[in-house]
């Protein structure tokens, strides 16, 4: 049985560097295109699984050459595949700029990721009910989403990501909470604060007991009910921040499945994500570990 289970997406990434981000109605050349594995989901849980966890995930690849990429790469990297199902049409893909900040823009195309239903969670429940750890984000449907909040038995952690307003039943399911600072305006359908006090009083609004806001390069906020802890960034050079975030949750997911304290397992994922992001692409092979 895995110890984390990973409810998500999988997608191709195809990345273009560029010099600029182009304004509406600009054309601005990049350089080559370099494809890679990612989606949210995908991610999190490979990188999980290169900390050593036992991962499975559920999910949905589509019946092309991407989707058998998809499968072999996930398990090459060790990850249960048994709740990975084929769907017709497309895989997941995503579009991805990265400009000389090492921000990113990122437009995905959903394919076989907007099939996962309630039905291919529920295959999955022997997992969900003894795993010590759910890991989902919201680049699946709501549907599914909320079916693996409401099965799992260890600690639930939604990274809402790509944000969206979510239902407080839904919330009321999860345990820790992980959005960046754009995706905690969207959840509470307002802009953002800066000012950490300000930040911990907004997310406090959401009912979630522990929430942990990444900040970037200002590293990151962890709150339980309105008392908050700034970690501060690991001082890096980043290159690529795509894919941060996701090693960010998969860090704390790995901590929490080893029993650490929330604020151990933040302060690691705090320091792996900067370490992610000092190479290329989604999953960089760069060491992650403290
Ligand atoms: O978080 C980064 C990921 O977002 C990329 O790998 C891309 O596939 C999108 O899902």
């Amino acid at each position: 049985m895995a110890e984390i289970v990973v409810v998500g997406s999988a997608n191709i990434d195809r990345t273009v560097v560029v010099a600029h981000f182009p304004e509406p109605g600009e054309t601005v050349t990049g350089g080559p295109v370099a494809a890679g594995q990612g989606g949210k989901g995908a991610n999190q849980a490979v990188v999980a699984a290169r900390f050593g966890r036992s991962v499975a995930f559920v999910g949905r690849v589509g019946s092309d050459a991407d989707g058998r990429s998809i499968r072999a790469d996930l398990r090459s990297e060790g990850v249960d595949v048994s709740y990975l199902r084929d769907s017709p049409g497309p895989s997941g893909a995503a579009f991805i700029c990265v400009d000389p900040h090492a921000e990113n823009f990122i437009v995905v195309s959903p394919g076989a990721n907007a099939l996962v239903t309630r039905e291919d969670v529920a295959a999955a429940t022997d997992q969900l009910v003894q795993a010590r750890v759910l890991l989902v984000q919201l680049e699946v449907p709501l549907e599914a989403v909320k079916a693996a909040l409401e099965l799992a038995v260890g600690v639930r952690v939604l990274n809402p990501a790509p944000a969206r307003p979510l239902p407080e039943d839904l919330l009321s399911r999860v345990d820790v909470l992980i959005p960046n600072t754009s995706e905690l305006g969207t959840l509470t359908g307002t802009t953002c604060p800066s000012a950490h006090a300000e930040i911990a009083e907004l997310a406090s609004i959401l009912g979630v007991d522990n929430v942990i806001v990444t900040l970037g390069a200002d590293g990151a906020l962890v709150i339980n009910h309105g008392k908050y802890q700034h970690l501060p960034a690991l001082p890096v050079r980043p290159v690529d921040t795509t894919g941060a975030g996701d090693t960010f949750c998969a860090t704390v997911a790995d901590g929490l499945a080893r029993d650490l304290s929330l604020i151990v397992a933040a302060k690691r994922a705090v320091r792996a994500a900067g370490r992610a992001t000092t190479a290329k692409g989604a999953r960089p092979r760069v060491p992650l570990s403290p």
